[in-house]
């Protein structure tokens, strides 16, 4: 049999439909892969959905089909049961072993339960008994094509969470090893503090009577000692956080109180210092002595972080809807690398030639401590922001 469409001969409509070319709509929705042996049948589809904005590739057997499938990729194939060699069916289930995130609706003339369950069974999203409505079409495909990308989208938003779930909880490892580790370290380290007194105490009774060359080196031995005992105290207060002591303060007095010093830090290093509380922030439940420690450790590492003539923001602000007051502390510095991210906090991790690698670990003991948390944005090379998030009591 030779179908004509106005007078023109089966050949010339095949090389018309197989050429996919555009009839001038801008084919951003979506391609689609329609595959029937009426040639009538496949250019009417082809000219209704061309219309609706999807780009459209035809086959009228199964081996054009596979080659479109290969080179277009496309996202939704309509197709036909019957056609001679293989058919629809065999088709749909070889198509979803190699793409299998490709939806295919069947369309049929010889329609029957049978077959729409094989179908399904197969992995079809839909199926439609030919004759059909063309609006019904364009329905069957909007709705595919939408389902399609919602799960594409779900799928990604999936992963993503997934990822994150997975860092946290080598994270959460990381943190517990470290943990044990370093209460068995407390442990020690609260033995090595009496024999470091002893030694401060027998440097500074020599440094009496020493002569001017003997007290310098005395004194060189005293300040390392008071550094090392610097180095076992924080330590220590991270193993064995004190719990807080708390009363209801506002963020913002505290920031107040610390102002000049935070200001005099800045100043001794030629930084900025620019300050931004918000009007009407709620009082919360802190030891307003060790939320201070946390401001001062990120304000310092802030500071260390940017070249002289840098500019340190303190922020704060509430956040009626979720019940948290936040403080932010954002640096124009070095950002920290992204291969760094996950260990930032990490007991005795530093990029610093003099740091102990401390002072974060500290400031996520005390903020976990009082129920809040500490958020990290940062882009290396233009700065970083340490958002602390406080609950406000209800
Ligand atoms: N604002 C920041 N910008 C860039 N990197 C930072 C910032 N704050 C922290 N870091 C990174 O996190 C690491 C750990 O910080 P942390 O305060 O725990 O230790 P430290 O500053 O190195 O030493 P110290 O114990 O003396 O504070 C830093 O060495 C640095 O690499
Ligand atoms: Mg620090």
């Amino acid at each position: 049999m030779t179908p004509c469409v106005n007078g023109e001969t089966n050949t010339k409509l095949v090389k018309n439909m197989m050429s996919n070319q555009q009839n001038g709509s801008s084919p951003n929705k979506g391609k689609i892969l329609v595959v029937d042996d009426a040639l009538l049948h496949l250019e009417t589809v082809k000219l209704y959905l061309e219309a609706d904005g999807y780009e459209v590739f035809c086959a009228t057997n199964t081996g054009g089909a596979w080659a479109i499938l290969n080179k277009d990729k496309p996202d939704l194939v309509l197709l036909d049961v019957v056609m001679p060699g293989e058919n629809g069916l065999d088709l749909l289930r070889n198509l979803k072993v190699q793409f299998p995130h490709i939806g295919v609706v069947l369309m049929t003339a010889f329609g029957s339960e049978e077959i729409a369950a094989m179908a399904l069974k197969l992995g079809a999203f839909d199926y439609i008994k030919k004759p059909f409505k063309y609006c019904y079409l364009s329905d069957v495909v909007h709705k595919v094509l939408t389902k399609q990308n919602q799960v594409k989208d779900r799928n990604k938003k999936i992963e993503h969470l997934q990822t994150e779930l997975h860092n946290k909880e080598k994270l959460l490892i990381d943190r517990e090893r470290l943990a044990i580790v370093g209460q068995m370290a407390a442990g020690m380290a609260h033995e090595i503090k009496n024999p470091l007194t002893t030694i401060k105490g027998f440097v500074q009774l020599l440094a009496r009577s020493a002569d001017p060359a003997t007290k310098m080196y005395l004194d060189i031995i005293e300040s390392e000692t008071n550094r090392m005992n610097q180095v076992i105290q924080d330590f220590l207060q991270l193993a064995k956080p004190k719990s807080p002591e708390t009363k209801l303060v506002t963020i913002n007095e505290l920031i107040d109180e610390m102002i000049p010093m935070i200001k005099h830090l800045a100043l001794i290093n030629n930084h900025d210092l620019i300050v931004k509380t918000e009007g009407n922030i709620p009082p919360v439940l802190i030891d307003p002595a060790q939320i201070k420690q946390v401001i001062l450790n990120l304000c310092q590492n802030g500071m260390e972080a940017m070249e002289r003539g840098g500019e340190l923001t303190i922020e704060t602000g509430f956040l009626p809807e979720q019940g948290e007051v936040h403080l932010d502390i954002t640096d124009t510095g070095c950002g920290i690398q992204q291969e760094n991210f996950k260990s930032v906090g990490v007991p005795f991790f530093t990029t610093k030639a003099d740091g102990t690698g401390l002072g974060l670990s500290i400031c996520f003991s005390i903020v976990d401590k009082h129920k809040g948390r500490i958020e990290i944005q940062s882009q290396a090379g233009s700065g970083t922001t340490f958002s602390v998030v406080l609950p406000v009591v209800k």
